[in-house]
């Protein structure tokens, strides 16, 4: 039997690691309500040949983890859900690991097939399984089973792994396997993040292909593109990467000024170090990943530019910029920071 899914709102923030741990999800979820973004995903959680403890996955979790996973048990869909997601192709550790997660209440389980780093395509896992359908239907039937049936466990993929010949046969691979979900990011393994035209097409195929629900992900860069990819690939849900990154409040089209985004900048930093318990150089350097990318209200550009920020070693001296920048001056007539 398919679980149902714990969510109903149309957009989802992508798993990105080194980027979404609880710190950041938390942010994202307190600035856009559940009737917009419907979920969100841990980092993913590499699990190689042993299972992965049940502490290091409520770690990964966080307090809104579990938070969620209770309203979404209560199916409360006043609260958007936290997946957690697992990479691995270790059959035995996958389904202990599921089972792990199951008997923490998770709210969905999320299997990784498509991260193109070397880490993990030399240990045949994300992307490297693309090359293999049937593995993807081997791995999602054994987190299946590893749940008991007491949560839903989705599968992302990319469009393939050179090309995307095979992306209907991957469709349906995570569908026959068990899968809830299919999330169908739109370039292939070869495509890297390219930032050029995306081809939602791809999208469209594997709506077509298969009959669970799909989430189109790939090149959702502004509120309007939630519904335009929806509309044009019939795809049910949409996630977005780093479209949320630039903008954390792409989920609900609010449109911020420099003196929000500059907060949100501020408090992901201290809420790294008093919750999140990294030392100041961690939220440094999780900060960092974040200002390559954000671009809301203008303060990465107004500030001295993503060069400036992203040279700075210094923790007090970076939690400083967004302690004393004050908003830049506005020319009345033109409406623009002077
Ligand atoms: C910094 C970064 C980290 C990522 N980490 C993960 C990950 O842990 N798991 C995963 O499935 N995808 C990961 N991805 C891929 C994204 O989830 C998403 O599929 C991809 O960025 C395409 O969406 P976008 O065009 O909206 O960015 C990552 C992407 C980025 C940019």
């Amino acid at each position: 039997m398919r679980h149902p899914l714990p969510f109903t709102a149309p957009a989802l923030l992508a798993p990105m690691e080194g980027v979404t741990e609880p710190c950041f999800r938390e942010l994202v979820l307190a600035r856009n309500p559940p009737t917009h973004l419907g979920g969100t995903f841990t980092e993913f959680v590499r699990v190689v040949d042993h299972p992965v403890p049940k502490t290091v996955l409520r770690r990964h979790l966080g307090a809104r983890g579990e938070l969620a996973t209770r309203a979404a048990r209560r199916n409360d869909e006043t609260t958007a859900a936290v997946g957690l997601q697992l990479m691995g192709s270790d059959l035995v550790a996958v389904e202990a690991t599921a089972a792990h997660a199951a008997e923490l209440g998770v709210a969905l389980l999320d299997l990784n097939f498509g991260c193109p780093a070397r880490g993990a395509t030399s240990t045949c896992a994300g992307s490297a399984l693309l090359r293999t359908p049937q593995r993807v239907a081997e791995l999602v039937r054994t987190a299946v089973r590893g749940v008991q049936d007491r949560l839903p466990v989705t599968a992302k993929i990319r469009a393939g792994y050179d090309d995307d010949a095979n992306l209907e046969q991957l469709a349906r691979a995570a569908e026959d396997g068990g899968a809830s979900l299919l999330t169908v990011h739109c370039r292939t393994r070869a495509e890297g993040y390219r930032s050029d035209a995306v081809d939602w097409s791809r999208i469209e195929r594997a709506v077509r292909a298969v009959s669970i629900p799909v989430c189109g992900n790939g090149g959702v860069d502004s509120h309007a593109d939630i519904e335009r990819m929806r509309m044009r690939t019939g795809a049910a849900f949409a996630m977005i990467g780093r479209g949320a990154l630039r903008d954390p409040w792409i989920f609900c089209g609010r449109e911020v000024d420099f003196d929000t985004a500059r907060a949100f900048l501020a408090e992901y930093f201290d809420t790294l170090v008093t919750r999140g318990s990294f030392a100041p150089a961690g939220a440094l350097a999780r900060s960092k990943q974040l200002v390559h990318y954000f671009r809301a209200g203008g303060v990465v550009e107004s500030l001295g530019g993503p060069k400036a920020w992203l040279a700075e070693t210094d923790p007090t001296r970076f939690r400083a910029r967004l302690a004393v920048a004050p908003s830049p001056v506005r020319d009345e007539t033109t409406g623009v920071g002077k």
